[in-house]
């Protein structure tokens, strides 16, 4: 079973833990993917979806399925989406895929966040994959400097813009072992718009692609 093989049957697992007839957060990335084309195949029974990034919301659409705001839709009961890392009390990083600030609007309005993830993503230590922080392009290098000052050495993400029109700082070097204490600190930078640590929406399960097939498997 290679990487891709263990994303679909994550993903496909997942399908199962919808409930029907609702509107289901859906993220963003190549996982992610794998369960817009399941539920596609299956002609699943929801309401219709809110989506993380507009990569996501076009495939949403050529799917078949309807695309709504969190105006429209509300509280959300399931939010579904992928992880760069996840460690065992399921506190991920997110945002390779640049999503993180809608990622984080859809996290918050979700009664249960659902990540799926191959199994090299499931890590006893978050911070190895670099930290995306999304930053207001004004204060790119006032970020940076604080960042600094913490530890960290940002990274632009060079030529990419989000969907909201912010840059990413890609940072290594911050020590990450108390994931909550970070995330809010970063966020007490101003000109940061949000960072990549989902410690305060951690997820509730975690869907495990393996050589042996998914598991479901719960923070620890
Ligand atoms: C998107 O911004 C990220 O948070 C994704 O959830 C993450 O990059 C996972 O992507 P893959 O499923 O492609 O690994």
């Amino acid at each position: 079973m290679n990487q891709d093989d263990k994303k679909q049957a994550a993903a496909e697992k997942a399908l199962s833990l919808i409930p029907k007839g609702t509107y289901v957060g859906i993220g963003t990335g190549s996982t992610v993917n794998f369960l817009i084309d399941a539920l596609a195949r299956s002609k699943f029974d929801i309401k219709g979806a809110v989506a993380t990034s507009q990569e996501t919301e076009r495939r949403l659409t050529a799917a078949g399925i309807a695309v709504v705001t969190p105006a429209e839709s509300g509280r959300l009961p399931v939010y579904i989406d992928g992880a760069d890392e996840i460690n065992h009390s399921l506190q991920m990083i997110k945002g390779g895929g640049g999503a993180l600030l809608r990622e984080k609007v859809v996290a918050s309005i979700s009664d249960s966040f659902i990540c799926i993830a191959d199994d090299s993503k499931y890590v006893s230590k978050l911070g190895k994959f670099p930290l995306p922080v999304e930053v207001l392009p004004f204060a790119r290098s006032v970020v940076a400097k604080a960042l600094f000052r913490m530890g960290g050495e940002a990274n632009l993400r060079v030529g990419f813009k989000t969907d909201g029109g912010h840059e990413i700082l890609d940072v290594t070097g911050l020590d990450l072992s108390r994931p909550l204490t970070m995330e809010d600190e970063l966020n007490k930078i101003v000109g940061v718009m949000d960072n990549g640590i989902f410690a305060r929406n951690a997820a509730n399960v975690l869907v495990l692609g393996t050589k042996y097939g998914a598991e479901l498997i719960s923070a620890k």
